[in-house]
């Protein structure tokens, strides 16, 4: 039977657009914010949008309990978490998994958190990029499934630097999904290898 892929989102989706242009079976991206501008991307396809807004719950475990029941609805095999900016519950996490993912802009285990390219900036990291991961309780600590390099070149600022690690997201994000979809992941003492032995590793200074 086909697989169904949710997409959570919460702003421009850009990532979420790869994964449909990948030809990815997405059956429902739900944003935690009405004004999320990929919601626009995902109905003109004609793929169904739902929003559950987090302003409206008294707090993480009511939202994340509206938004499970609102992922559940879609039946989905896999949650991809792309640019969803609400902190989960464990709760939530250990209910989906071993089936979602997220895309972190940073090589994890580097800059975890928030605001990745000003800090590569401000370490004076030569290297950076994204990082797609299960998603376990720790925040963006679940085991590396592919990760993306690119150089941080002189006089890069946030800007260029983000948008360089950009367009490596929207190439290692289809792939990993697709390696999934493929049925060719395992988790081996906490380490994900692909069978087939396609690296999961891409240096891109594009
Ligand atoms: C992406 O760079 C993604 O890696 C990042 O937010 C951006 C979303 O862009 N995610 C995080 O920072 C998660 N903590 P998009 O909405 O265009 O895909």
């Amino acid at each position: 039977m086909q697989k169904r892929i949710v997409v959570l989102i919460s702003g421009r989706g850009s990532n979420m657009q790869a994964v449909v242009e990948a030809g990815l079976p997405v059956v429902a991206v739900i944003s935690n914010r009405a004004d999320a501008a990929g919601l626009a991307y995902a109905r003109s396809r004609g793929i169904p949008t739902a929003v559950v807004a987090h302003e409206r719950y008294s707090g993480r475990e009511a939202f994340d309990a509206a938004l499970a029941e609102e992922i559940d609805r879609h039946a989905p095999d896999l949650i991809v978490l792309a640019g969803f900016m609400r902190i989960l519950t464990d709760a939530f996490v250990e209910r989906y998994a071993g089936r979602m993912m997220n895309i972190h802009p940073a090589l994890l285990p580097a800059f975890r958190g928030l605001n990745t390219h000003a800090r590569a900036l401000a370490a004076g990291v030569k290297i950076h990029g994204c990082t797609v991961h299960w998603v376990t309780p720790a925040l963006d600590e679940g085991p590396i499934i592919i990760q993306a390099a690119v150089p941080v070149c002189p006089g890069d600022t946030e800007e260029s630097l983000a948008a360089r690690v950009l367009r490596q997201e929207h190439i290692i994000y289809p792939r990993a999904i697709r390696w999934w979809l493929e049925g060719r992941l395992r988790l081996e003492n906490g380490v994900v290898r692909v069978e087939g032995g396609e690296p999961q590793l891409v240096y891109s200074d594009d």
